[in-house]
């Protein structure tokens, strides 16, 4: 018995790397699953490695910011196997600069594939469920880079902030129809990620994988929480964001309040802000000036491992 029995499953961008990952575990666990892709031929392979194992899986190329290629995702799900009853957005690019140096095109390529390529499918599957009057889980990939922010990547950090927020809304808006929604912050060596890594970083883990030692950024690690939020199991969870790499699943505070000044009831003159704003860093344990949040961070690719 799976957790995912006789569920369907859409995976965005499932050709490689952690996408990759997820559809083989939701297939282990017995759903069938549409592989979205924009590389046909990685989505085709991956389709393929399914059903040699036993499984059931058909690809689907396209761009998953199209509103088209989107739609088919859905369509293709309830046509080859009858329902929808989660979706993963996973598909993701990375177009690094500061922000000084950064082209519109590297601005807009980044947003549109993670914002609109979050955007359209969601869409489609919430319009199939509510139609369908059927529950559904949605699982949605946002980053530690946007949670906390991270150096020369304002367009990728923008939009992984913003999945963070339209999950949130999303979860809002669906808990009366049985609808879950939640995000996780993954951390893996992939494509995307594995050339910013010194060569020295690589050749240690090449030899403790070689050694049979868990692979603590092995892609796939990332799968098995998504299988589960992709399951009834998960049915009470919603509008939460975890982290989640190696063997270690977090769960993110969401941004809150955590602090507050005010001015007897009348409107603050600047000055007077000026001289009382410490009140909240001394209030809050917050530093006034830019942080480097990223090094808060429980884990980091160079840190231990
Ligand atoms: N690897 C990490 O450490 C890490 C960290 C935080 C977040 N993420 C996020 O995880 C997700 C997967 O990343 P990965 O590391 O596996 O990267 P990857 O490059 O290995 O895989 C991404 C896949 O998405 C596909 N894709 C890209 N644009 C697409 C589009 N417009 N339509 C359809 N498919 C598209 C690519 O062809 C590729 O197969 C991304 O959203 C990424 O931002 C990764």
């Amino acid at each position: 018995m799976g957790l995912l029995d006789g569920k369907v499953v859409i995976v965005t961008g499932a050709g490689r790397g952690i996408g990759r990952g997820e559809a083989l575990e939701c297939a282990a666990q017995g759903a069938a699953v549409v592989v979205g892709e924009f590389d046909p031929d990685a989505g085709e392979a991956v389709a393929k490695e399914i059903i040699a194992a036993g499984g059931r899986a058909v690809a689907v190329g396209g761009d998953v910011a199209d509103t088209e290629a989107a739609t088919k995702l859905v369509s293709t799900a309830v046509a080859e196997f009858g329902q929808l009853d989660a979706l993963v957005n996973n598909a993701g690019i990375l177009r690094d600069k500061t922000l000084a140096k950064l082209s519109d095109d590297d601005w807009d390529a980044v947003i549109r594939v993670h914002l609109r390529g979050h955007f359209l499918p969601t869409r489609a599957a919430v319009q199939y469920w509510k139609e369908a009057k059927r529950p559904g889980h949605l699982v949605h990939t946002a980053s530690t880079s946007g949670l906390l922010g991270n150096f020369g990547q304002t367009n990728y950090g923008a939009a992984k902030a913003g999945i963070a927020a339209f999950s949130t809304i999303v979860a809002m808006e669906g808990a009366r129809g049985g609808i879950t929604s939640n995000a996780i912050a993954p951390t893996a060596l992939t494509r995307m990620t594995l050339d910013l890594m010194p060569d020295e970083f690589r050749a240690k883990r090449d030899e403790a994988i070689e050694r049979g030692e868990f692979d603590f950024f092995a892609p796939e690690n990332v799968a098995p929480l998504v299988a589960f939020l992709c399951s009834d199991e998960s049915s009470h969870i919603s509008g939460k964001v975890f982290g989640v790499q190696g063997d270690s699943v977090e769960i993110f505070q969401p941004f809150t309040s955590v602090a507050e000044i005010t001015n007897g009831g009348k409107r603050w003159d600047p000055a007077d802000i000026s001289s009382r704003i410490d009140e909240l860093f001394t209030a809050s344990g917050i530093q006034a000036g830019a942080e480097n949040m990223m090094a808060r961070m429980r884990y980091q690719i160079l840190a231990e491992h």
